[in-house]
């Protein structure tokens, strides 16, 4: 029998598309095992503020579709302090709260890392949540599939006006560290050229390409970037080409934030509710310090310390593959 009794959970970091999804399966997944659950809003800010609330089975009806985070999220820079980290764990005694679920990235489990390395009586299970794909030891983090897809429709429409005017698009995603959105929405959208942080950017490559599909007759264009590309962002490349092409008529596009919002898909509401479940059976069985994720199709936990340091490569192979189909 476990001594777990009160749960909180919350949602730090950058917001991703399934993150409700994840509370959801948390809260119903404890409820069933008789805990009771405490929804702490604005991440760790809220553990320090004791901003809680009780959730119920019917708290979370009806969420599993909604994009952003119902807990809302926030980076607070007073949890990274002792202060504000005795203050949250006074208020979690204070509310009976003995673990805690945290959905969020590397700064989410970093932060649950150092607070219950301080308090070891409390127990945290991360959940995998950001639009980025970077946490190693899960395939897919919760928003990912949501933003690549969202970058898709977008980024379709913009091909149909490039082709309307014969222009080249320089199309900024994000990533500030890493091009998993970057790559695979460049593969789907047939981009010219995928520009990312993990692979040196080339310009004298870029406009040969470019060039060689002119002599080809492709009379438009779509150059995907990282904005943690080397190079700088769309912009920048875009006025690094405009000098060596200026007879070429060059658009810039900056998904910027849609790409944080909307309904999850299907994939992305699986996962998080199998991560959600997952979790909180982790905490029954008395673990603590590990992120859940999916891993060859198979639900498994990672350490933090793991998780935090390491980055999952990205598929070079593919970016050998995008030049290939791109003639
Ligand atoms: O959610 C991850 C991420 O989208 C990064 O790719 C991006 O650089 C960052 O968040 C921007 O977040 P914000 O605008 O909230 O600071």
């Amino acid at each position: 029998m476990s001594k777990l009794k009160k749960i909180g959970v919350l949602t730090s970091g950058g917001d991703a598309p399934g993150m409700n999804a994840a509370v959801r399966a948390v809260t119903r997944t404890a409820i069933f095992n008789g805990l009771e659950v405490m929804g702490i809003i604005h991440g760790y800010q809220g553990l320090i503020d004791g901003d809680f609330v009780e959730l119920e089975t019917s708290s979370v009806a009806n969420i599993i579709q909604r994009g952003g985070t119902i807990l809302k999220t926030a980076r607070s820079k007073e949890f990274m302090s002792k202060e504000g980290m005795q203050k949250a764990y006074d208020n979690m005694m204070r509310s009976g709260m003995d673990a805690l679920v945290v959905i969020g990235g590397d700064g989410t489990f970093r932060g649950a890392t150092e607070f219950t390395g301080i308090y070891p009586d409390i127990k945290a299970i991360g959940i995998a949540g950001t639009i980025d794909n970077d946490l190693y030891g899960t395939d897919f983090t919760i928003g990912y599939d949501t933003a690549i897809n969202t970058v898709m429709d977008a980024v379709d429409k913009i091909r149909d006006t490039a082709s309307s005017h014969d222009r080249l698009f320089f199309i900024e995603v994000m990533g500030r560290d890493a091009g998993f959105i970057a790559l695979r929405s460049g593969i789907a959208v047939g981009a010219e050229d995928i520009l990312i942080p993990e692979t040196e950017s080339d310009i004298d490559e870029l406009v040969e390409k470019l060039e060689n599909g002119r002599r080809h007759n492709k009379t438009s264009g779509i150059i995907i970037i990282a904005e943690g590309d080397e190079l700088g962002g769309a912009y920048d490349v875009s006025n690094i080409v405009k000098k060596r092409l200026p007879h070429y008529s060059i658009r810039v596009t900056i998904l910027g934030h849609i790409q944080r919002g909307g309904r999850p898909t299907c994939m992305d509401r699986v996962r998080a509710s199998q991560y959600g479940y997952h979790a909180v059976n982790a905490l029954l069985e008395g673990k603590s310090g590990v992120m859940v994720g999916i891993v060859k199709r198979e639900v498994v936990e990672t350490p933090f310390a793991e998780a935090v340091k390491h980055h999952n490569k990205v598929r070079t192979d593919l970016k050998e593959m995008t030049r290939i189909l791109a003639i």
